[in-house]
């Protein structure tokens, strides 16, 4: 049995006790897309793009995002994991999972995020990347929590400051499940 949520189908039941409520809807995250895509497209005009994409939870705004590109461009991926012993704080001890197929030297490199949280995964990976000579390193994240950031990084572009909430859905997972949804909602309870 199924039935609709937010126009996903879904197992009765899925998302009881897990989803506190919407927090933005499908409509609102695809018009925010398609705006951070147009305003990306007219600043690398002519530039050799690379999107990197964080997996896991990068991929369904990368997958999004580059359908709303005008401008040519290659994607890759880095799997990495960011967390500690608990389900919702990551650690800030980072390992790379699975490296890069590209190589970026000389290249215009936009990292594709889904949430900078504390900022210390995104240290991690601008300074790794950095170190692999870009033409140019920037980052677009869809969610950004402001209030929780313990190491000051710069975000080029975001879809969404969003308050202390432990997020889920679009990318983003709770305990690795949940990453379908093709909304934003907020886990019940997690403090
Ligand atoms: P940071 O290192 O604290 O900035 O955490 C970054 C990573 O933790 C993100 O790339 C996510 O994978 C994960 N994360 C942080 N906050 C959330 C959330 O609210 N929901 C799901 N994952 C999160
Ligand atoms: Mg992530």
């Amino acid at each position: 049995m199924a039935r609709l949520v937010g126009g996903c189908a879904t197992e009765v039941g899925m998302l009881e006790g897990v989803l506190d409520h919407v927090l933005i809807d499908e409509a609102t995250l695809q018009r925010r897309v398609k705006e951070l895509g147009q305003v990306i497209s007219a600043e690398y005009q002519g530039k050799d793009l690379v999107l990197v994409c964080v997996l896991k939870g990068g991929v369904a705004f990368l997958t999004d995002l580059m359908r709303r590109l005008t401008v040519p461009h290659e994607i890759d991926f880095m799997a990495i994991s960011s967390y500690g012993g608990q389900r919702t704080e990551s650690s800030g001890v980072v390992r790379i999972l699975m490296d890069l197929h590209a190589d970026i030297a000389g290249r215009h490199v936009l990292l594709v995020e889904d949430i900078v949280d504390s900022g210390r995964t995104m240290e991690y990976l601008l300074r790794a990347l950095q170190a692999r000579n870009p033409a140019s390193l920037r980052v677009c994240t869809l969610l950004n929590k402001p209030c929780r950031r313990v190491v000051d990084v710069p975000l080029d572009y975001i879809g969404f400051d969003i308050p202390d909430d432990f997020v889920l859905g679009y990318g983003l997972d709770f305990d690795e499940k949940y990453r379908n949804l093709p909304f934003v909602g907020v886990l019940k309870q997690y403090r």
